[in-house]
């Protein structure tokens, strides 16, 4: 029989969330950090805007949280949003003392030291970034720390299939005991015990055709906890970004906000400009706006993308402050100090989540979630640029000091059932997977994309719930591996979201539909779906915005 691991705290993540955390922890906790590919590989390695923070000295507290506020369409949670701005300051010297290279400059800096750019929705200069790659900077900063930490165990190729917990298991507790964990090198699901866990996954926006994102964000982690118990909120709202690169080759190849933010220009393919037509912001208005008028005007003039163009600032200054940009695009033919570039908007972040509190804390006890697979509140129903390292790395910091609380009162689970494989064997049809995968992505991209009708959020519901009983049915009959597990939770995120987007007749924020094109007056709330439901489909109900109050486990 296999020996079960053992750990005070399992993290399954390695992004900013995850590491943030584990290096966060006490030195005296066991902790084991799992990542399913390589340890680097999720959205935090390719972040490249940069870390939004209060450091200008014309910059204050309550002008990043105006700006938050307002880019959430009246859906944030005030507390979170103050929680995270605040600690903005702290969690950047937290960084710089752990040696991220953060681009230093001495104009628009505001006496800081560190260059700051700006970012659609900021009113402000408040963006620290290195270069154009800040995630690298920052990822393989944390990977290096967390490598020569003596407590912190990592874990690669291994990925989460569920979530144990004391109710599935039928004991008289709730708690969350550890996780069932599919080592992809040796082919075999393990059992990790742990007196707390932590989700730290990322977002689902591979639940798309088009995606910024790296194949990580398949949901897992918002899949897992939602079949483990805890409530789901706001997933109707997917951002898409509104500029990757248009390449049959540059995928997922994200072009960063702040080439806009330093004075590029959105043009239609004749070279005119439009984004005045739709907000007096201009090429700085919020996300979702931008997104929205690109595609509209994709739609109305059958164009396939639109430009993105800072030709007109000179060739060094370009190449200073965006050399990953400028030399992805040289090596695919374009010369961005010549010429516009092509652009198109993807999905990229997943403003819904996991339901938590400002301590991470999630429904079940001994269960936490941060960074993207969280729905904190801070979002509300568009974020902001640039807010989600500093969430990721806030709540990251809050989380720590919870299970430094907590942990004396959890007990070390004892033995628990191993994985049952005695009904399952090696599929035979490895085609359903990659089927299934591309048509799920491909309604999700037509029906549930950036505009949205009743009839093609319908049609979506109908294909998803076919979609997770063939699912379900191949899941029982073979054995686990990454890609039916990564299908699995893909389809389930799916259905969360068609549900809540279903259920929300306004328009919103990143939540747009031609049926009811303006949001409701006087009333704003949250979508929260709730687990467990006699018919196992999700059921949606609304919660006013700002009663996220915390979770007691007592
Ligand atoms: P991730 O960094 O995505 O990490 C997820 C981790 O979970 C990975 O280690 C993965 O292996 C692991 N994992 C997932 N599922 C499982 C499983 N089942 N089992 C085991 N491990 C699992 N935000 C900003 O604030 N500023 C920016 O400039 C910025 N730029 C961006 C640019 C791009 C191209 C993209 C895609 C996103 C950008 N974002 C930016 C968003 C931001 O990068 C992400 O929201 C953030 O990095 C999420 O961090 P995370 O730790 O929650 O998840
Ligand atoms: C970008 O650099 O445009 C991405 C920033 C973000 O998603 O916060």
């Amino acid at each position: 029989m296999q020996q079960q691991k053992y750990y005070d705290v399992l993290i399954i993540g390695s992004g900013a969330a995850g590491l943030g955390l584990a290096l966060r922890l006490q030195d005296s906790l066991q902790v084991a950090v799992i990542a399913k590919g390589s340890l680097q590989e999720g959205c935090t390695l390719y972040a490249q805007g940069g870390i939004s923070a209060v450091l200008g000295d014309s910059d204050s507290f309550e002008s990043h949280i105006a700006d938050t506020i307002d880019a959430g369409a009246g859906l944030c949670n005030p507390d979170a949003v103050r929680f995270a701005v605040e600690k903005g300051p702290e969690v950047i010297r937290w960084l710089v003392d752990y040696g991220v290279p953060f681009t230093k400059h001495q104009q628009n800096d505001g006496g800081t030291g560190y260059h700051l750019t700006r970012e659609g929705g900021h009113s402000k200069r408040r963006v620290v970034h290195a270069d154009d790659a800040t995630g690298h900077a920052l990822e393989t900063t944390l990977v290096e720390k967390a490598r020569r930490k003596g407590n912190i165990s990592l874990f690669d190729h291994h990925i989460a299939v569920d979530l144990i917990t004391g109710r599935k298991l039928g004991l008289d507790t709730q708690r969350c005991l550890g996780a069932y964990i599919l080592d992809r090198n040796r082919n075999r699901v393990e059992v990790f015990r742990a007196r707390c866990s932590v989700l730290a996954t990322g977002g689902a926006s591979k639940v798309y055709l088009y995606t910024s994102n790296p194949d990580t964000s398949s949901g897992d982690g918002i899949a897992m906890a939602w079949r483990a118990g805890c409530r789901i909120v706001n997933m109707e709202f997917n951002q898409f970004h509104p500029t990757c690169l248009y390449h049959p080759r540059a995928k997922s190849f994200l072009v960063t906000e702040a080439v806009r933010g330093e004075g590029g220009r959105l043009l239609l393919p004749d070279r005119s400009p439009f984004l005045e037509r739709f907000d007096p912001r201009g090429n700085l208005a919020p996300r979702d706006i931008v997104a929205r008028a690109i595609d509209h005007e994709m739609k109305r003039l059958g164009e396939e993308y639109v430009l993105l163009d800072i030709s007109h600032k000179s060739a060094p200054f370009i190449k200073e402050h965006f050399p990953t940009v400028f030399n992805r695009c040289r090596e695919l033919g374009y010369d961005m100090t010549l010429e516009p570039i092509p652009v198109v908007p993807a999905a990229h972040y997943t403003c819904g989540g996991v339901r938590t509190d400002l301590r991470g804390r999630t429904d079940i006890p001994g269960l936490y979630t941060i960074g993207e697979a969280a729905c904190t509140g801070m979002h509300g129903a568009n974020r902001m640029a640039s807010n989600s390292l500093l969430e990721c790395l806030a709540f990251a910091d809050s989380a720590s000091e919870d299970i430094a609380s907590v942990i004396g009162d959890l007990s070390p689970p004892g033995e628990l059932p191993a994985w049952d494989e005695s009904r399952v064997k090696d599929s035979d049809e490895e085609v359903v997977v990659s089927h299934n995968w591309e048509e799920l992505r491909r309604f999700m991209w037509n029906y549930v994309g950036i505009v949205r009708t009743d009839k093609r959020l319908e049609r979506a519901h109908r294909r998803v719930d076919l979609l997770q009983q063939e699912i379900l049915e191949y899941y029982s009959h073979f054995r686990v591996t990454n890609d039916l597990l990564e299908l699995r939770n893909l389809a389930q995120v799916a259905e969360l979201i068609i549900v809540s987007a279903r259920h929300r007749k306004e328009s919103r924020g990143l939540h747009y539909t031609l049926d009811y094109p303006l949001p409701e007056k006087g009333r704003a709330f949250h979508t929260v779906l709730s687990p467990n439901q006699p018919d196992g489909h999700p059921a949606a109900v609304e919660e006013p915005v700002g009663s996220q109050g915390p979770v007691n486990w007592s």
